[in-house]
């Protein structure tokens, strides 16, 4: 136990459509920050609907799913690589559980949000998944994200 807690592991961490539309992407790097992460990696960018249904293949039975792929491509969010020793288990803690109003308060969700689909933020569940998912994101974020403030939606 006492290894794998001094493990550097990598985390995937992406702020939702809702959380870069209302401008709290610098709130959430901020608290990984100062918590003692290392960010290795960041970008804007527009998922396709085809990465984010392989993101979130184990839901696909769900059926919240069809909901969760337009949410995730609604908008641009921010794709981000963390660093440091534990990191994934610490990042869910920072994240809060999944229904925000079940999170507790100083969680990012318990602060900022209501809504259960509109939770904020993506943070990877296994570091297995973390170097998966960071993989992915690199891959993807080779297209260059063209976005346009104007049209995003009034949360
Ligand atoms: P899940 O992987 O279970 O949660 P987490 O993001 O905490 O790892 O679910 C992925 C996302 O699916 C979740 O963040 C929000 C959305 N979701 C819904 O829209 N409705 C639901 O009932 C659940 C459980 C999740």
């Amino acid at each position: 136990l006492i290894a794998s807690l001094e493990q550097v592991d990598q985390t995937y961490i992406m702020v939702k459509p809702d959380g870069v539309q209302r401008g709290l992407v610098g709130e959430i790097i901020s608290r990984f920050e100062k918590k003692g992460f290392k960010l290795t990696g960041l970008k804007l960018f527009e998922c396709s609907k085809e990465l984010v249904e392989e993101h979130y293949k184990d839901l696909k039975q769900k059926l919240f799913f069809p909901k969760l792929i337009d949410y995730i491509t609604s908008g641009p969010v921010m794709c981000m690589a963390w660093e440091g020793v534990g990191v994934v288990a610490s990042a869910r803690k920072l994240i809060g559980a999944t229904y925000p109003l079940q999170a507790e308060p100083g969680t990012i969700r318990g602060d900022l949000a209501v809504q259960t689909r509109r939770n904020v933020v993506h943070g990877s569940d296994n570091p297995e998944n973390g170097k998966h998912e960071i993989g992915k994101a690199s891959y993807a974020i080779l297209r260059t994200c063209q976005w346009n403030p104007t049209s995003w939606a009034d949360y």
